[in-house]
């Protein structure tokens, strides 16, 4: 089989290297990949948001099955795109990818159909926004309606960075169109959890939970990031929150775009937020998570290709999808700088022996030589039947990798550590 993979970050790394394990695999092209990518699949100069660059390289080239993984296209409709050109292909619709695309949309949804999540209000224009902050709770948190790079959430903690946040997203347009609505929402507190799922629209498989870590430097200091790394299972997410999540979160989400006439086949990734009255729903992506997907997929047992030809096909509940009983930590090897300004174009060294372990997510070939050219440049993982060994082999290995400029943080899954031997 002929495999297009649609992104080129650490994610899309991950994503390919499960999906060669499958035997009946023959070639894969990342469109457009990364020079990291380039050693597992073949890399393709067409942007992740060029659809017709995307549907002609599909079509000239036969492709059996084609994965689109980031945001993007997602919600501009590569995947509505594809299936008119007889292509099938995992990820959700451009009609059910509006739960990632639009904030409005998503807190709406929850609303009507009873799934908690923070109180919230809408607005389209600055005025209304700045007079209902005169008296609301603070701190707060203003969110941009559409795609906004990651960026699009601000914690305000006094009533004049809440009064900031909206003139920026608002009058001065920091995030373009995205910010011609927004959400003003509660402030919620207690442990994150990601929860990734995979769902055919009528059956939902929850992968294994995992911990993101978003702020740049330890201690859950610094500006928020993409994901500076990750740990799978996340321990505060036990069974019986599990349990309550999959009836009161999970499943009356999928039945509830099933209402709207928006069916989700794909992977749906719960950003949740384990409160003192339970857990709520803190954002949907319409998509694998980035890190999450570097520590979940190493962990999944059964075929990758098998359970996302299922999902396409509608056939998820006549399948097992399995996890090992292992733990599994992901650190993020960025560029100094991130994610401000950086320089790029450092060499990197990755020693033979542990290549496996390396998730390239920012990096070029340049005279054949591996070398950085984003701010997350590598995401390392280890797998390990504790959470204190993943952790330990990661930053072994990390010690291992070389590129001038490298900046990681020291302390990802201590909190998760911490939780565990808490116990
Ligand atoms: P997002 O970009 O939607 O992932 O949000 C970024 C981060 O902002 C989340 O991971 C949370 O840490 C935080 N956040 C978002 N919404 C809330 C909320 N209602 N209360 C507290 N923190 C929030
Ligand atoms: N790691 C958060 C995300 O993928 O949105």
């Amino acid at each position: 089989m002929k495999i297009l993979v649609v992104g080129g970050g650490g994610r899309e790394h991950a994503i390919i290297k499960k999906i060669k394990e499958n035997k009946s695999v023959t070639e894969i092209f990342a469109l457009p990949g990364n020079g990291g990518i380039a050693a597992d699949a073949t890399c393709v100069d067409i942007g992740a948001k060029d659809i017709e660059g995307i549907c002609d390289f599909a079509v000239e080239n036969s492709i059996d099955y084609a994965i689109v993984a980031p945001d993007d296209p997602l919600v501009l409709g590569a995947v509505n795109a594809l299936e008119e050109k007889g292509i099938p292909c995992f990820g959700p619709r451009a009609e059910a990818a509006i739960i990632e695309g639009s904030k409005v949309f998503s807190k709406n949804l929850m609303k009507k159909y009873g799934i908690p999540t923070a109180k919230y209000e809408v607005f389209d224009n600055a005025k209304a926004a700045l007079d209902y902050l005169k008296d609301a709770p603070i701190p707060t948190v203003i969110k941009a309606d559409g795609l906004a790079l990651g960026k699009g959430v601000i914690i305000a903690e006094t009533r004049e960075a809440a009064c900031d946040a909206v003139n920026s997203i608002m009058e001065d347009k920091a995030f373009g169109k995205s910010g011609d609505r927004i959400v003003i929402e509660e402030f919620l507190t207690g442990p994150e959890v990601s929860v990734l799922a995979f769902t055919d629209g009528k059956t939902l498989y929850p992968m294994v939970s995992s911990m993101d870590h978003k702020r740049a430097c330890d201690g859950d200091k610094g500006l928020n990031t993409g994901g500076m790394g990750t740990v799978a299972p996340n321990p505060y997410y036990t069974a019986g929150i599990a349990k309550e999540c999959m009836e009161s979160i999970f499943m009356p989400t999928v039945n509830a775009m099933n209402a709207e006439g928006r069916s989700f086949k794909g992977c749906l990734y719960f950003g949740l937020m384990l409160t003192p009255n339970g857990p709520k729903v803190i954002e949907y992506n319409c998509r694998f998570g980035d890190p999450e997907t570097q520590v979940v997929l190493p962990l999944l047992k059964t075929d990758l290709l098998t359970v996302m030809q299922a999902v396409t096909n509608g056939t998820l509940g006549d399948i097992k999808v399995e996890f090992e009983d292992a733990h599994a930590c992901c650190v993020i090897m960025a560029s100094k700088g991130y994610p401000e300004k950086y320089d790029k174009g450092f060499e990197i060294s990755i020693p033979e022996n542990i290549n496996d372990k390396v998730f390239v997510a920012g990096a070029a070939l340049k005279a054949g030589k591996l070398v950085t050219s984003g701010g997350r440049v590598l995401g390392v993982t280890a797998t390990a039947d504790s959470l204190g060994e993943a952790i330990n082999k990661s930053y072994s290995y990390v010690k291992e990798i070389s590129f001038d400029n490298a900046y990681y943080r020291n302390d990802i899954g201590k909190k998760a550590l911490a939780a565990t031997e808490g116990e």
